[in-house]
């Protein structure tokens, strides 16, 4: 019986790794941590066939006949069978906990040689720091150059949030007021999403932001472009922060936008002044767009811009609105 267990979860263990069911592995960490996911699912699958093929064989055996009212045979224990159900399961449980403290200790080592960017989550958006030569710069985009280990500093200004790329497998909470942090080393050229993990309130499921995994040349022009965009005024650098910072929530098609977790501003932006559009950024509960929740949209816009950023913001949207 035991043996036609093993054999059964051997089997069922042997279906369940050639069926492809996770995302392609595309950061160096990616490995390791699917050889734990593997192992420990392998061991549970085993276990599984074993105690089910047990329990329904002994179902089917050992049934009372119809008009059996007997209380059937006293047990007493046994004492072999009760030290191979504890020491086994010990062992197993003891193999995971080593093995997933190596696999820890390995994919959280910071390699001396790396790159750090900021990572700050807020309801219900991402947003990303870079120090280069001593200029900041931010973006709603994570960029990462493939083939070079970043470290990522997690933090959030309001609720707890949790990073998480599918394919790089890494993920960590994000809490305010500490900083947390992972190491993770694309290897692979592409786009892939920065996914939040963690039910933070209405807009968790919209969460999202893209990451974009580039060449070394790729990165180095990205940087100078965001460099570059940092240096706007006006309404330039106001249709920058817009694609940053509303786009991934707003459609608006000057800005070349299409999410729809919010209104879509080219049907309500026509029209309206400056006075109404600062409103809705630094206070978006004042009016609500019908067939919209409240307290959806972040309602601290008014601190994580500064004053400039605001005004070139309004600018901009004033001018999309024809207004100016
Ligand atoms: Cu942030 Cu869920």
């Amino acid at each position: 019986m035991v043996l036609v267990g093993v054999a059964v979860g051997g089997a069922l263990a042997l279906v369940a790794v050639l069926i492809p069911w996770l995302p392609s592995a595309d950061a160096e960490e990616a490995g390791p941590v699917d050889q734990v996911y593997w192992f420990v699912t392998i061991i549970c699958i085993v276990i599984f066939a074993l105690v089910a093929g047990v329990s329904v064989y002994a179902v089917w055996k050992f049934r009372a006949a119809p008009d059996d009212e007997d209380d059937g045979s006293p047990i007493h224990g046994h004492t072999g069978l009760e030290v191979v159900w504890t020491a086994v399961p010990a062992a197993l449980v003891t193999a995971i906990s080593i093995y997933s403290g190596v696999v820890l200790v390995q994919i959280e080592r910071i390699p001396p040689e790396h790159r750090v960017v900021e990572v700050t989550a807020q309801q219900f958006a991402w947003s990303f720091t870079y120090e280069e030569n001593g200029t900041q710069i931010t973006s709603g985009t994570l960029a990462l150059p493939v083939d070079q280990p970043v470290e990522l500093k997690l933090t959030a200004r309001d609720v707890i949030h949790s990073f998480w790329v599918p394919e790089w497998r890494m993920k960590k909470d994000a809490v305010p007021g500490i900083e947390t942090d992972i190491v993770v080393t694309p290897s692979k050229v592409g786009n892939f999403t920065v996914v939040c993990t963690e039910l933070c309130g209405l807009g968790h499921a919209t969460m999202r932001a893209q990451a974009v995994v580039l060449t070394q040349q790729g990165f180095e022009d990205w940087l100078r472009e965001q460099r570059r965009l940092a240096e706007q005024a006006g309404s330039a650098q106001g249709a920058t922060l817009f694609t940053q910072q509303c786009g991934t929530c707003h459609a608006l098609a000057d800005a070349g936008t299409t999410a729809e977790v919010g209104p879509n501003l080219d049907n309500v932006l026509p029209g309206k002044g400056a006075d109404f559009i600062q409103e809705s950024i630094v206070n978006p509960n004042a009016e609500i767009t019908p067939g919209f929740q409240p307290d959806v949209m972040p309602g601290n816009f008014g601190e994580v811009l500064s004053q400039q950023q605001l005004d070139s913001l309004v600018e901009y949207l004033q001018e999309v609105a024809g207004q100016r």
